[in-house]
This record gives C-alpha cells, structure tokens and sequence, in this order.
C-alpha cells in the first residue's frame, strides 16, 4: 500500500451494499429514512448497475443515480460510489462474443448471470473504463461520494480465462518474466515428457490435456492470473486518480479463502484494503476463519485499518445449507472484525432482495420487515458502533506470526504430489485454530516481509520458499527468534524445482534435520507418537543433523524416527513437525513453544472466549453457551464486551 486513505467519514463505517434500482422509487425515502434510524453512515452503491446506467452502447441514463445519490446526501448518508463494472450487460456480451470466458475445456461461458468477461478482454477493458471515466466525470465532485469501489470481487467467479486471448496475454506476460524460451524452457523443466518450447506460439495455457500439465506452467498461470485481474483493477483506478485524486479508490477481497488473487500484492495498489466475509456453515468453528480473515486483511495492509465490505446479517444463499445466525451472533460477528483492525463493518445487502440468485439472501431490512430479529439487532448494532468511535485509527499488534504466501499456496496444491490431502489452506487454518484457541493474537506476513517484529514465525506445509525467505527465516533464529515449521515446507524453489540434498531443502539447516524420503499416510491412517500424541496425514524418514527428537514415531514402517524435532541455532529454536498433529497436542506444543518465547495471550479466558487487544481496548467475545468473567468483568454466554483503557 502506497499510502493508507480513509473515506472522509467520522465514526466507524456502518452499512452496507445499497441497490435501489431493485425497488420502486417510493422505497427509496423510506430506505433513507430507515438508514438513519439504523445509524447507517456509509452504502454502497452501483456494483451491478452497469446495465441499467448504460443501456445501450455509450448512451448513459443518470437520472435514476442522481437522485438515489440527491436522497442519499439528504439524508445524511455517505456514498461508497461503485464504477459499476462487475458485471457487463447482455448488450456488450451480445456485440463481443470473444470477451465471453473460455473454461479449462474449452467451453466459451454465455452471460445470464454475472461476471461474464475474460480478464484479458480488451473489449472489456476498454468498456469498464470508459464507464468509470464517465462515473468519475459525472459524480466525482458529488457530495455523497467519499471512495470509489472498482469492479466487485475481482476473480470471484472467473479467476481464469483460457481463450486465445488469454493466451496470448499470457506468452506476453511469460515474456517479461522470462525474457527468452531458453530461460522459461529451463524454468519449466521441460526437457521432461518432450515438452521443450521452440517458439512462442507453441505456448500455451494450461488447457485439458491428457494427464497432469506442467507444474511449473500451471504455478505462472496462477501468477499470471492474479496479474491480469489487478491490471484491470489498476486500469480503473488510475482513470479515477486523475479525474478524482481527492477521494480514496478500493475494490473488495475475498480473503481468507479466494485463492487466485494474491492480496499480499494487490494490498500495494489500494488506498485502503477491503475485505467480504461470509461463514461457512460446514465449518465447525466459523468463528475462527472469520478472525484468520480478519488478522489476515490487517497484515495486508501493513497493520492500518482496514474495511469489512461486506458480510451478512444472517444467512447467505449460495450455500447447500444456508445457515442463519442465531440471536447474538450478528453482534460478536461484527465486534470480532473490528476488534482485529477493522473501521467498518457493512453487509451485503440493504435490502433483501424480492427477485434474482439472491432473493434468500439476508439483508439489514429482511422480506418480514422491521418488526423483526434482524432488524432490532441491525439498529442496536448501530448504536454500539457509534459509542465506539474513538476505536477508529488504533491499532492491534503481536509479536507472532504466520508465514502466507500466495504462490507458495499454488504450488503446494497442485497435482501429482506425494499426498493430495496436503493443503494450504486447511494447514495454516490448523496452526491458525491452535492459537486462536491459546487467546494469542496472530499476524500474516511474506517470507520476504518485514519480520523484525516478530519473536516467533510459524510456517505451516510452506512448500515453496525462495532463497530470499529462506535466509529471512534462518536470519531470524539466528537472531534469537523462534520458528515452528510443518511437513511439506521449503521442499521447492520459486520455479518449484525440488532443491536437492534432503528434505526440507531451504530449511535443513536451521532445523537440524534431514528428510529422506516422504511417508504421506491414508485418509483413516494414524501414527501413535512417543509422547501420547497422535500423528496423521503425513510421515517421514528423518535423520537429526542437530536437531533433539521431541517425540518419535511408536509403530509401523518409521517405528522409532522422530517425529517432532527442536534445534537451537544461533540465538533462537527451530522446531520441526514431520506429522500432523492432533489438534489438542499441537495446542500443547505451540503453548510450550510460547512460553519458551516469553508469549502469553492478553488476557487469561475460558476456552471458546475471544479476547483481542486494539490500542488500549480490550474486546472480549463470548462464543460459548456459558457466562465468562475475563479481566474481572463478566461477559454473558453468546454475549461481548468491550473494555476500555485496559
Ligand atoms: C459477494 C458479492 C455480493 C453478493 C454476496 C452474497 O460475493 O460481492 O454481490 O453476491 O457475495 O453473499
């Protein structure tokens, strides 16, 4: 991020996605009127206006936008102004048949329902530019409008494109890269199955073919596609620099769990990072990947607040089972975000909707109206927020984190690896839990970050690390450090070629091991350790090179190797787990490697209680079903607090 910009609003933002055009305009005062009572001060307008605003080729119709925005000002209400280009309407479909996304198969995607365009389209590009151009024209100097919201969840239902067009965006970016077919030949290793590059055109995306594509190919393809998205992005933004430098420009993320849009660097090119967030209902613990989310926009951002663009106020509808949120929830959901750095919270949407994919859709004015649930717990929520004002602009700090890399996380899940049961997400979602539930408060950060805030760095199935982060991480034990490393990290380098001498390549040496040959275990299959804890998913054939054995392995093929490994080096400790541990051991092992780093969480809580320190607030989030008294104050079951001066 250049520079951090904040929308020219007092109070934490509160609000939410805001489209009129779905109603009657009789709605629309009565919608201002309820946004008021509500404590509504910011909404999102236009995000799929784009058919409506311009119904035919370059002949735009504002009239309608006019006077939402007139009403809106009236009333007090402050405008996060879409450019309206997510989602292009059937008459640019119809006239650009080749700006249609063409799947893996080669199946061209018809329009219907949105986000129909390829990321290479110029058309496309050039069409969602003039329109943010005219936006910018029109209303940049509106006194409603505070920031501009380019496109809508950038890769959301398209993140790749493999038409001619694409691949043809994809040699040029090869190209930058690469320089010559020499170099990407040898980048790709394509001297293996008669793959060698003798000119440009033979290359391609990696379309269906008969068995596992190139690794290396597929690894620039996820590169390439999260850099085609943001030049979109950017395309818009710069319009909007120019005509409107005064207000502040962002699009939203959908972190923690969108995958092909790598945040670390498109948190580079936003005035300030805005992240969707929805539960899961299939996730046992929602609560948790909400907090990953919501540490993870902060560590984006370099710490400075940060905006929840969207989230529900209940169920959602794309789901298989679309879950509501009991009484309560609404509530600790929100106060979680802006515990974790958060200025805002909105929702998506205003209004449920009557029409359309989403009419099931929670909303802050639900389809029973204002004598409801929901309702009542919207307008509390707004009073809550409005209390906590001065919360604006602190900050949460910690001194530990996880390592996250975007490219690390491609190359660790594509095909053909020792066991398909090793991923990303899940793995720094388990190390993740293991702290939250120990109450320690967790940033994000690059290998190739900034880590000298850090006294421990954890890194869970890191698969790829270039030679860069792997001197970082080993700077940092050496330097008195710790360093909690999983199975499966620094195996590759950034071309994911596997760094040879023993596993894990980029880091034998600060953790004193050296991995012979990988031992992935079966979906059912477990591993009794030395020290009563149970090991699964993943096994090797370890050798200490320095390294103590903490715990070994009790049976079967690797009885006796160990399993669990610390090394001192330098002035710190890195310690190695070669198996996925049960959640309740590796809660007990990262504790033990906290004490020794000298870290405890903020504040003592029962289990199940979230507590978080923001400047010199202490929030405290009861997700149990029993009362709780964290630092002297009771905190009712399902209930929250937030402590001040503490
Ligand atoms: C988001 C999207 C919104 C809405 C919402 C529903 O992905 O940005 O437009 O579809 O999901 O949960």
């Amino acid at each position: 991020m250049v520079e951090h910009r904040w929308p020219d609003v007092d109070g934490l933002l509160y609000g939410g996605d805001y489209n009129p055009e779905q109603w009657p305009e009789q709605v629309w005062p009565q919608d201002v009127q309820l946004m008021q009572e509500a404590g509504v001060t910011l909404v999102t307008v236009g995000v799929f206006s784009w058919a409506l605003l311009e119904p035919t080729e370059g002949r735009y119709e504002f009239g309608w936008l006019d006077r939402v925005l007139g009403l809106l000002h009236e009333g007090g209400i402050a405008v996060d102004l879409a450019t309206a280009t997510a989602s292009p309407p059937p008459w640019f479909s119809l006239a650009f048949p080749d700006s249609l996304p063409v799947t893996e198969d080669g199946v061209r995607l018809a329009w219907g329902s949105r986000q129909a365009y390829c990321p290479s389209s110029t058309a496309y590009r050039r069409a969602a530019t003039r329109l943010a151009g005219a936006m910018a024209e029109r209303y940049g100097r509106h006194p409603a409008v505070r920031m501009w919201h380019v496109g809508n969840e950038y890769g959301c239902h398209v993140a790749h494109c493999f038409c001619d067009t694409s691949a043809a965006a994809f040699r040029t970016f090869l190209q930058d890269r690469y320089g010559d077919l020499v170099t990407l030949n040898a980048a790709w290793g394509t001297a293996f199955w008669s793959q060698h590059y003798s000119a440009w055109e033979q290359v391609i995306p990696p379309r269906a073919s008969p068995t596992h594509r190139n690794p290396t190919q597929q690894l620039d393809w996820w590169r390439f596609g999260s850099e085609a998205l943001l030049e979109l992005y950017r395309a818009e933004r710069d319009v909007l620099r120019t005509l409107t430098p005064h207000l502040p420009v962002t699009t939203n993320f959908m972190a923690p769990g969108f995958k092909a849009a790598d945040y670390v660097a498109w948190a580079r090119e936003v005035d300030l990072v805005a992240n969707d967030h929805y539960l899961l209902g299939a996730d046992p613990a929602p609560m948790v990947d909400l907090a990953l989310g919501a540490d993870l926009m902060r560590s984006v951002g370099a710490g400075a607040p940060w905006l929840l663009m969207e989230s529900s106020t209940s169920a959602v509808n794309w789901q298989p089972h679309n879950l509501a949120k009991p009484a309560g929830q609404l509530r600790r959901n929100a106060l979680a975000q802006v515990a974790r750095g958060a200025d805002g919270v909105l929702f998506f949407q205003w209004r449920a909707s009557r029409a359309g994919a989403e009419k099931f859709h929670s909303g802050l004015v639900p389809h029973a109206g204002t004598d409801t649930k929901i309702w009542r717990e919207v307008v509390d929520l707004g009073q809550e927020l409005a209390g906590l004002a001065d919360v604006v602009g602190t900050r949460v700090q910690t001194q530990v984190a996880i390592l996250w890399d975007y490219e690390a996380w491609w190359a660790v899940e594509l095909d053909s690896h020792p066991s398909a049961d090793v991923t990303y997400a899940a793995a720094v979602r388990r190390t993740y839990e293991a702290l939250w539930r120990a109450g320690i408060t967790v940033d994000f950060v690059h290998p190739e970050g900034d880590l000298s805030a850090y006294r421990m760095l954890l890194a869970p199935s890191l698969y790829l690390l270039s030679d860069a982060g792997a001197r970082a991480l080993e700077a940092h034990v050496r330097d008195g450090g710790s360093l909690v490393v999983s199975y499966f990290s620094g195996v590759v380098d950034s071309n994911d070629h596997v760094r040879l001498g023993g596993y894990p390549g980029a880091l034998r040496e600060v953790l004193g091991v050296q991995v012979e040959e990988f031992f992935p275990l079966l979906p059912a299959e477990t591993l009794a350790l030395s020290n009563g804890a149970t090991g699964s998913r993943w096994s090797e054939l370890l050798m200490l090179r320095g390294a103590k054995a903490l715990a070994s392995i009790e049976s079967g093929p690797l009885a006796g190797v160990p399993a669990l490994t610390r090394h001192s080096y330098g002035r710190g400790n890195a310690t190695y787990l070669a198996t996925d541990l049960d959640p309740a051991a590796l809660g007990r092992l990262l504790l033990e490697e906290l004490e020794q780093a000298g870290l405890e969480p903020v504040a003592p809580a029962p289990p199940g209680v979230e507590v978080v320190r923001r400047g010199s607030f202490l929030f405290v989030i009861n997700h149990t079903s029993d009362d709780a008294v964290v630092a002297g104050t009771p905190v009712p079951a399902g209930g929250a607090t937030v402590l001040r001066g503490a």
